[in-house]
């Protein structure tokens, strides 16, 4: 029986690896430390000395400390599912954005810089979408129809030190994502009750996986040798599709329970 460190995430997973003894501990409140080469996690409850972990940290601000403990279990040598490595690309929206460049991808196009004192330099033709830091969950993002309101978003984003980038603004017709894990493909289109579908959702439905934009998410799990990858596509009603991001570390809400299966069966094999 291997133990097994399941971080935040869904409270099932006991269920879904029946063979093996899950330990679920929070990122927030958990301690690090790596010792003769060995893991140890440590919070309130006790200490773990993970075989395996499952990194299922969702829609919560990043911390510098999540990217330590990545870090640290990658130095442990502790298999985990995705593998840190991949993990650590995606822990920042810019190196996420870079895989999907390198993979020649149809990403939305997007204007960044350092600093909010240079917004007056990487602004477009109104509406654009503004996208400040590495938040999840359609935080830090915010839609500018118009002068009036991009002198006010600019006012405020002068109190963040995050790097921002500007995009056009979709006017999708579909939001979807597409869910691999292991060599299976899920797809769901999403509708919000404004413009972000993943925020206030108020429809999803699962749909048949199209081949070609199945292609482009099984090259993006394998240039990234991840076990699980969601891509988030936005298509207008013409058909051209734009990625704006993939999700490492994706919600299973709305799918199917065999994703659930098809994702401990990932780390069943590690
Ligand atoms: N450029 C854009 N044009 C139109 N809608 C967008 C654009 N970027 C994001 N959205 C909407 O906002 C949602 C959240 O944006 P996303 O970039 O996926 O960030 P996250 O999910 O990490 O907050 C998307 O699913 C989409 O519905
Ligand atoms: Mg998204």
């Amino acid at each position: 029986m291997k133990t097994i460190l399941v971080v935040n995430g869904e409270n099932y997973w006991q269920e879904f690896l029946p063979n093996d003894f899950v330990v679920q501990k929070k990122i927030q409140t958990t301690e690090w430390i790596l010792k003769n080469n060995k893991l140890y996690v440590i919070d309130q409850d006790g200490v773990c000395m993970p075989d395996k972990i499952l990194w299922r940290v969702g829609a919560i601000k990043p911390s510098p400390k999540h990217k330590s403990a990545l870090d640290i279990i990658q130095l442990s040598d502790v298999p985990c599912v995705n593998s840190a490595k991949v993990l650590i690309q995606g822990f920042d929206r810019l190196s996420m954005l870079q895989a999907l460049h390198s993979c020649k991808l149809p990403v939305v196009p997007f204007n960044i810089t350092t600093s909010s004192s240079q917004l007056k330099n990487i602004e477009m033709k109104f509406p654009f979408v503004v996208k400040a830091g590495n938040y999840h969950g359609g935080f830090g993002k915010v839609l500018v129809e118009n002068e009036q309101k991009w002198q006010d978003i600019k006012d405020l984003l002068f109190i963040t030190n995050d790097y921002i980038t500007i995009e056009p603004y979709i006017n999708y017709d579909k939001d979807i994502r597409y869910l691999a894990i292991g060599d299976k493909i899920w797809a769901m289109a999403r509708k919000g009750k404004f413009w972000k579908a993943n925020v206030e959702t108020t429809d999803f439905v699962l749909i048949e996986p199209e081949e070609e934009l199945a292609a482009q998410t099984r090259l993006l799990k394998d240039y990234l040798s991840a076990d699980i990858i969601a891509v988030d596509v936005l298509e207008e009603r013409d058909g051209q599709r734009y990625f704006v991001e993939y999700n490492d570390i994706p919600g299973l809400s709305g799918f199917p329970d065999e994703v659930r299966t098809t994702l401990a069966n990932c780390l069943s094999t590690l």
